[in-house]
């Protein structure tokens, strides 16, 4: 067994004991910025880009007539992808119950808001363009700013040889690729040992994102996570230690196929510019050491279709009390416009308002859809996996009792787990003072069988099952724009009770997010200030 079980046991017992660096206390005057910087370099403005009004959030899931997957990309599309997903978009002003509120108004502390969501707002993913030939700039690697929304050139000449060896031949048809990286200090400063878990489900909220954003156009991001780590860090002239290459994602592009590789593939090229770290003091962690070394140790042995067989969500029980869903709500908004308006709650839910069913029964099924992934991870819809499986604590929702249930996906039903109502159970279980989860209509849970999938998969299971909870988080937070509900999600909880209440001990499913579902009050205060 691999170093990934020991963590994962930690993380999941980290209520009731501790992680080491138990008195780790961040130096918030000393903290890295929240995006690399590297001085010096060319910068190239990104255009413009429109976003079509049909393309709905129901697209991107495939519950409306959805676009085949089969367009392509040009400048113009990834700069607006990269814009609405990563991308700075607005400040953050309004009134909430965060520790953070007071210094929002100070414009050096100021919260840039962005349609991803990301653990603790710190937005840890690099994202690099590699392009090749076939592309629109000259050949090289791009890292996308996303303080000023352009691509700044690291490198110049043809290396996309180098990504297409190192994918070992998936996607291997174009020369086009974004690389994301995850600079481990940008988070580690603050969640220290914890930051593999919360990095590794930013991963899949970016990801999650791309996926919704292109599909609801009929654009594909299929993301690789299994290639040679190694190889791609050394390109992109990272240190191992400092910064994961945890996805790949091959774009088809408009200009043409690259029909045999081009580029250097000698392994020898490396990006010379360096990131320079604005703390003064940078600390490492053993705990993510660890995990860096035991996911990358055989990050290219791409797991055989069907790996995952073992892994797969356990089925719901037939025997539990059926509680019927009605059809979902439709979500007709397009997807730039609901990123855009995307939020968390931070402590707004007010549940003089009940969530209707159709809403919950949205969230539901793109919570679900949400969680497969595609690429190469075994789990897309259609032949891939289901390795989430999601459960509802209703609070107040119109027609259901309240209680925790489970959720089956193919019948769009819910079956009760445990009758009564929940809220005491879920505050008394949440670490922070943020939210009152009793005044969430529903708190969703999704579970993964993090045990089965490293054991199927080995230890960079870990990855997929993290990115797999990140892409649901996304979508239940896109899908609550588009609803008109409020959302937030929380990893401050102990996972344990949860374990208990819900009965996973025998299929080793761990309860790995809460999704706080529901109305806010009504005109809560707020200072409209977007920049995109
Ligand atoms: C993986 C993940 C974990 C998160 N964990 C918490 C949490 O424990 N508590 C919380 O209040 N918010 C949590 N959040 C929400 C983030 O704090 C929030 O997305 C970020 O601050 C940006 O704010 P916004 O969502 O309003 O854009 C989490 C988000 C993600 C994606």
């Amino acid at each position: 067994m691999g170093y990934a079980h020991d963590y994962a046991a930690a993380i999941m017992q980290r209520g009731r004991v501790p992680m080491p660096p138990v008195d780790f206390v961040p130096n918030w005057s000393d903290g890295p910025r929240k995006a690399k910087y590297y001085p010096g370099v060319d910068s190239l403005p990104l255009p413009a880009a429109d976003y079509p009004a049909d393309a709905s959030l129901d697209r991107a899931f495939g519950f409306a007539d959805s676009a085949p997957g089969a367009g392509e990309f040009d400048l113009t599309s990834l700069s607006g992808m990269l814009l609405d997903s990563y991308g700075l978009t607005g400040r953050r002003l309004g009134v909430q119950a965060n520790t953070d509120l007071s210094a929002l108004p100070f414009y050096p502390l100021a919260n840039w808001s962005r349609g991803s969501a990301s653990g603790g707002g710190l937005y840890p993913v690099s994202v690099y363009w590699v392009s090749g030939p076939n592309g629109p700039v000259t050949p090289g690697v791009h890292y996308y700013s996303t303080r000023h929304h352009t691509m700044q050139r690291l490198l110049t000449g043809d290396v996309s040889g180098e990504v297409r060896e190192a994918l070992g031949g998936y996607g291997a048809n174009t020369d086009q690729y974004l690389v994301l990286g995850i600079k481990y200090w940008q988070n580690s400063f603050k969640y220290n040992s914890f930051s593999f878990h919360a990095v590794s489900m930013d991963l899949g909220a970016a990801v999650q994102t791309w996926r919704m954003w292109a599909g609801a156009r009929g654009l594909s991001v299929e993301p690789a996570m299994w290639f040679d780590e190694a190889r791609l860090q050394k390109l992109l002239g990272v240190d191992g230690e400092e910064e994961g290459v945890f996805a790949v994602v091959p774009l088809k592009w408009a200009q043409g196929q690259a029909s045999s590789p081009t580029g250097p593939v000698s392994g020898d090229v490396s990006v010379r510019h360096r990131d320079i770290e604005r703390s003064r003091e940078v600390f490492t962690f053993d705990a993510l050491l660890k995990m860096q070394a035991a996911t990358s140790e055989h990050a290219a042995r791409r797991p055989a279709p069907g790996a995952l067989a073992p892994a797969a969500a356990p089925p719901v029980n037939p025997q539990l009390p059926l509680a019927p869903l009605p059809a979902a709500r439709p979500m007709p908004g397009d997807v730039r416009t609901v990123l855009r308006r995307r939020r968390s709650s931070f402590g707004r839910f007010d549940a003089s308002r009940p969530v209707t069913a159709e809403q919950l029964a949205a969230c539901l099924a793109a919570s679900s859809t949400g969680s497969r992934l595609g690429g190469d991870t075994g789990t897309g819809t259609g032949t891939g996996v289901r390795l989430a499986k999601l459960y509802a604590f209703v609070n107040h929702v119109e027609g259901l009792e309240p209680g925790a249930y489970e959720y089956d996906p193919d019948a769009r039903e819910l079956r009760l787990v445990k009758a009564g109502r929940p809220g005491e159970f879920l505050q008394r279980n949440y670490f922070l003072s943020n939210y009152n989860l009793e005044q969430a209509g529903a708190v969703l849970v999704p579970t993964v069988r993090t045990s089965a999938v490293l054991d199927a998969v080995g230890d960079r299971g870990y990855r997929l099952v993290n990115a797999t909870i990140g892409a649901v988080a996304q979508s239940v937070y896109t899908a609550c724009s588009a609803l008109e509900l409020g959302c937030g999600v929380a990893l401050g909880f102990d996972n344990v009770s949860y374990i208990e209440e819900l009965g996973l001990d025998a299929t080793g499913e761990a309860p790995l997010l809460i999704m706080m579902i529901g109305n806010e009050r009504p005109a809560p205060a707020d200072f409209r200030y977007e920049i995109a």
